[in-house]
């Protein structure tokens, strides 16, 4: 029997992961069309803008991408139903928090969102539908996608309608962001897991008009769900071994760097995911490590779940430890003082700040009554308004978003380098310390800054591992 073949696809969430894979399906695949739609008006309108700079998703080359295929095959609207009614295939893409209240609050994945897009897929869709998970989900989550969606299978739209089927397939995302275009352009594996083979390779042909057949892997929907959640768990587990052992070096002489570059030359540690830092930031990592300790803990694995809680709460203290260590240098207290801020955005090239280091630290610091002066080329006013939970203002304990580093070192005691934005490489340490009070300090969380320079300029120095 002929494979079906997929001609349109349907994206339900216009976010950080289905804007760009899209895009990139849409440019990888000019005969199929691509409608990405949202629930959010504004994010829509925002794809569809003008000016290609100002996307809702801040990502290095997804203009270019957006540019090529934007109104050719690929669409952004908010009519959900219509786009799921003429789709072969539809890309769940949504978010999915960790719950704030109920049974599982502050560990368990909210999947109301999942489950309003089956329930809408299943009564929107129009004939054979393959359904896929994109969104980063608890294992077994298909089962309650499919239970929704085979429960209006048979139903048909009309006498000239094929009755309504569906296949579910898991297909998780592992680009990161600041680098999602190369990630989904040179993917370093694509996972599909499903139970319906046709389905399967329908989806693989799709991928398979750029990505090399051998890094297309099929697993269960099992493998596939619980392989995202141990991928993120894995990487984020090196973050927190990395600045354990950070911590170690401050306290023994040792430099993290040449530790880092001691054990990843060894290939089966490897060099990748070794830089100490502010502790990891981002929409998911913790998120995903705190889905999987709530599921052991569901499976009675208390051992298991305790083992990677730990990550969790190791990210915490390193959090929490660079706020205290700025407090003790500058006197014990940082009351009315200046902290020039340099960095929010949870890595660089992103203006993403979910769940970013630079927020608890912050706040850590605003707490203390400090006053900061935060300097972001990506994130903008609002957005840090709503992290630190209170907007810009004067005084002990507020803040204020400056444009450039100089601003941010203007009569300030400290600068806190937070993100590795490569402008804070390349800082004009001479002029930048004339600004700040003396004593000065240059706290660097992600060892970017020149130091050297910077020391020579008359600051004092702490780099994150650094003895
Ligand atoms: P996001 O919050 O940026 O985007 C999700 C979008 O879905 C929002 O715009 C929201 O309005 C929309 N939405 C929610 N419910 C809807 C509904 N019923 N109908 C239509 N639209 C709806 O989230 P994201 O960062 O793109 O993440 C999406 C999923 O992908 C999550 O499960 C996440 O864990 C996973 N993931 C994220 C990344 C990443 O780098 N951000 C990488 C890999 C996987
Ligand atoms: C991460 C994974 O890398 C992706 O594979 C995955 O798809 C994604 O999560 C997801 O599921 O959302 P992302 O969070 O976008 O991607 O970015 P990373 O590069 O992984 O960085 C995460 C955090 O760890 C950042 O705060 C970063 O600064 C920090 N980090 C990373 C370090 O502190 N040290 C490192 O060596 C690497």
């Amino acid at each position: 029997m002929a494979l079906p073949t997929i001609r349109s696809i349907c994206c339900i969430g216009a976010g950080y992961v289905g804007g760009p894979t899209m895009a990139v399906i849409a440019d990888r695949c000019p005969d199929v069309q691509v409608t990405v739609v949202d629930l959010n008006a504004e994010r829509i309108a925002a794809w569809n803008g003008a000016d290609l700079s100002r996307l809702p998703v801040y990502e290095p080359g997804l203009d270019v991408v957006l540019g090529r295929c934007r109104g050719r095959n690929l669409y952004f609207s908010t009519a959900v139903e219509e786009a799921i009614a003429v789709a072969d295939l539809v890309f769940i893409s949504v978010n999915t928090p960790t719950k704030t209240k109920g049974l599982g609050a502050g560990q368990a994945s909210d999947l109301k969102w999942v489950e309003a897009c089956a329930r809408t897929v299943a009564k929107a869709a129009q004939g054979h539908t393959i359904v896929v998970e994109k969104s980063t989900l608890p294992v077994r989550t298909a089962e309650v996608i499919q239970q929704i969606l085979f429960a209006s299978e048979g139903s048909g739209v009309g006498e000239t309608q094929p009755a309504k089927s569906f296949s579910v397939l898991s297909n998780p995302e592992f680009l990161a962001e600041g680098t999602a275009i190369a990630d989904l352009e040179m993917p370093d594996r694509v996972l599909i897991g499903g139970h319906d083979s046709e389905a399967i390779e329908a989806l693989s042909a799709i991928y398979g008009q750029w990505v090399a057949p051998q890094k297309i892997l099929r697993t269960n929907l099992w493998s596939s769900e619980l392989s995202k959640l141990a991928a993120n768990a894995f990487l984020a587990q090196r973050i927190s071994s990395i600045n354990s052992i950070a911590a170690f070096c401050e306290a023994t002489g040792a430099n993290v760097r040449e530790v880092a570059r001691a054990i990843g030359a060894d290939s089966r540690i490897g060099e990748k995911f070794l830089q100490a830092g502010p502790g990891f930031g981002g929409s998911c990592f913790k998120k995903d490590i705190l889905n999987l300790v709530y599921l052991c803990r569901h499976y009675g694995l208390e051992e298991v779940a305790a083992y990677w809680e730990q990550v969790v709460k190791l990210n915490h203290w390193q959090q929490q430890r660079i706020a205290r260590l700025v407090i003790s240098k500058l006197f014990g207290t940082v009351s009315g003082k200046r902290i020039g801020v340099l960095g929010f955005a949870f890595k660089a090239d992103t203006n993403d700040t979910r769940e970013s280091p630079a927020i608890r630290i912050c706040r850590d610091l605003l707490e203390e009554g400090a006053v900061l002066q935060i300097v972001d080329p990506k994130v903008n006013e609002s957005q840090m308004a709503r992290e630190l939970d209170q907007p810009a203002g004067d005084g002990d304990g507020s803040w204020q978003q400056v444009p450039e580093v100089l601003q941010a070192a203007s009569g300030a005691d400290a600068l806190l380098l937070l993100t590795e934005w490569q402008k804070f490489a390349q800082v004009d340490w001479p002029a930048v310390a004339a600004l700040m009070r003396r004593p000065a300090w240059l706290f660097d969380a992600r060892a970017k800054a020149d130091a050297a320079a910077a020391r020579a300029a008359g600051l004092n120095v702490w780099t994150v591992g650094e003895g």
